[in-house]
């Protein structure tokens, strides 16, 4: 099971910590999130794994980390100044602002078609750079990492003596005015890519994109965004960016938002070398570039066999970080039956649900579409009983819903048997897991349990250099329920055996290991744990 609605995603991201709204208590920054203590684990163990296979995996890479503030001619020379721009429309009627080709010609606001026509609005953040606000001073938040690599190219290819084909990785922020910032961490105005710029011999080009696409399916797949959850779309020549001949965007399937792009994969022929050099008339471009009077460089390779210059083509995978994060969230996450129901309890909630359903079908203080939508839903719970059971939690948080005075029974006969029966689990490859182990006292008030507890908990967090969390606010199944939201593959718990007190003297120093996705529980030596997670986080 995945995620059925975005809600689930951003209610679970708010309540454990994984991310926040920007600048909260003061009432927020659209489109501007803050990752918190597990998001921030999350999205470096996601960033980790992309650099592992993309960079220490691999024979023909090397990395970088540009800064986020550049010269201004690299975006004039880049494209961006001139093209950077999305289709912006006013609303006359409400006075609001849109995206022209997200709104299909009415306002999401008002509903009125009474539309300005569409203008150019050029999405860098612009900033000055120094005391003295003149147009000198003018600079950008670079809105893809991606030119911070071109104009490094003749420093890396000096320093490095690479030789065709090589690729060039960097992850980092990227920044861009998004005119209706929407849908959580889907689009933001303030962002890390993860991107790769593969350069090539002219005439390879069209193989390595075939070979990059495969070779970023493989990787989606390889940390829980699988391959079938993932259209291609084979971006057609009018939609293409300035600097491409083709592009493939994976289009991974969203909850409610369907098929979005997570990651873009362009080639971008010889644009961009070209477009940053000098002497571009002896270069014999491919690319359609501006005329370039401000480079000192001539971004080329020497071709040691045909002993002369060539511009590499580019094959450029551009991944997001955060819509990986959240894909990656989407995927792992499933609510599920630990035990059967009693058939009487089960009764018991179809019958408060369908008595809340007739009260909202009769209510006067509903909107017309938040009631249709209450029932709608609400009926698609009760024809699926008990596995939706946990979604009376978003359907009495839908609008309107506390006004339905029967909403209140409804919860209390849903509520303990959803806290009894079922649990949230994320499912997440283990070394993606923000916390990799939790330990627990079986007996928080026996001083050598907790002590045993805390030191191989802190053990561990050296050991495998990885987050490891000790907790002992409630009794072992109710902290099992809240690893297992958070995706911590392994629990361990200290009891009377592992001090010797218990009745089986061949169980000193050793501990329960309960595994996440199958619930099993194994006896592990205190020793062996370092050895034994490691094996399993490999
Ligand atoms: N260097 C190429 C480039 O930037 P892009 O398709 O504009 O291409 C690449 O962006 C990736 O960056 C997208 O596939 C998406 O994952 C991410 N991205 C772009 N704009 C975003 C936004 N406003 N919020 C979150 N992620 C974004």
């Amino acid at each position: 099971m995945t995620a059925t609605s975005l809600d689930q995603i951003i209610s679970l991201c708010k309540r454990r910590g994984f991310v926040f709204p920007g600048s909260e208590i003061y009432g927020g920054l659209q489109g501007i999130y803050d990752y918190g203590p597990l998001g921030v684990e999350l999205k470096n163990n996601l960033i980790a794994e992309w650099w592992r296979a993309n960079v220490y995996e691999r024979d023909d890479m090397e990395g970088l980390d540009a800064a986020i503030l550049m010269n201004r001619l690299v975006w004039k020379y880049s494209g961006h100044e001139e093209t950077f721009n999305d289709p912006l429309v006013d609303c006359r009627t409400c006075k609001s602002r849109w995206r022209a080709d997200h709104i299909h010609g009415r306002c999401p606001n008002c509903g009125s078609t009474d539309l300005t026509e569409p203008r150019p609005f050029n999405m860098m953040f612009s900033t000055q750079v120094g005391p003295v606000a003149d147009s000198g001073a003018l600079a950008y938040l670079r809105p893809e990492t991606a030119q911070g690599i071109f104009v490094n190219f003749a420093n890396v290819l000096a320093t490095t003596s690479r030789k065709l084909p090589f690729g060039i990785a960097q992850v980092g922020k990227a920044f861009r005015n998004e005119i209706n910032p929407r849908n959580f961490l889907f689009r933001v105005r303030e962002f890390e890519q993860m991107e790769i710029e593969y350069f090539v011999m002219p005439g390879t080009d069209e193989a390595w994109h075939q070979q990059w696409l495969e070779e970023r399916l493989r990787w989606w797949d390889s940390v829980g965004v699988p391959r079938e959850r993932i259209t291609v779309y084979d971006v057609p020549p009018d939609e293409l960016a300035h600097y491409s001949k083709r592009t493939y965007d994976l289009m991974y399937q969203y909850p409610d938002l369907g098929p979005q792009e997570i990651e873009g994969i362009a080639n971008r022929t010889d644009y961009d070398l070209g477009s940053h050099s000098k002497d571009q008339a002896s270069l014999n471009l491919t690319a359609r570039v501006t005329p370039n009077a401000d480079s000192t460089a001539r971004l080329t390779y020497f071709d040691p066999e045909r002993r002369h210059h060539v511009v590499p083509y580019v094959i450029e995978p551009s991944a997001g970080v955060g819509r990986g994060v959240l894909a990656v969230l989407c995927e792992a996450y499933a609510e599920e039956m630990t035990r059967a129901l009693p058939a009487e309890k089960l009764q018991a909630v179809t019958d408060a649900l369908t008595a809340f359903l007739k009260s909202v079908g009769r209510s006067e203080k509903l909107h017309p579409e938040a009631r249709d939508a209450m029932l709608a839903y609400g009926e698609a719970i009760g024809n699926h009983l008990p596995e939706r059971l946990p979604e009376v939690e978003p359907l009495l948080a839908m609008p309107g819903a506390e006004t339905i005075e029967l909403g209140k029974k409804l919860r209390g006969q849903a509520q303990p048997l959803i806290d009894e029966h079922f649990r949230t689990v994320l499912r997440l490859r283990p070394r993606l897991a923000p916390v990799k182990v939790a330990v627990f006292p079986l007996k928080r008030n026996h001083d050598a349990m907790v002590e045993t507890a805390r030191r191989i908990r802190r053990q561990l967090q050296l050991e495998l250099g990885a987050r490891t969390v000790y907790d002992d606010t409630g009794a072992i199944g109710k902290l099992y329920r809240r690893q297992d939201e958070i995706g911590t593959p392994w629990c361990i718990t200290v009891d009377f055996d592992t001090l010797g007190e218990g009745k089986e003297p061949t169980l000193t120093d050793t501990v329960t290991v309960r595994d996440r996705d199958s619930m099993a529980q194994e006896r592990v030596p205190i020793a062996d744990l370092p050895l034994y997670l490691r094996e399993k986080l490999r």
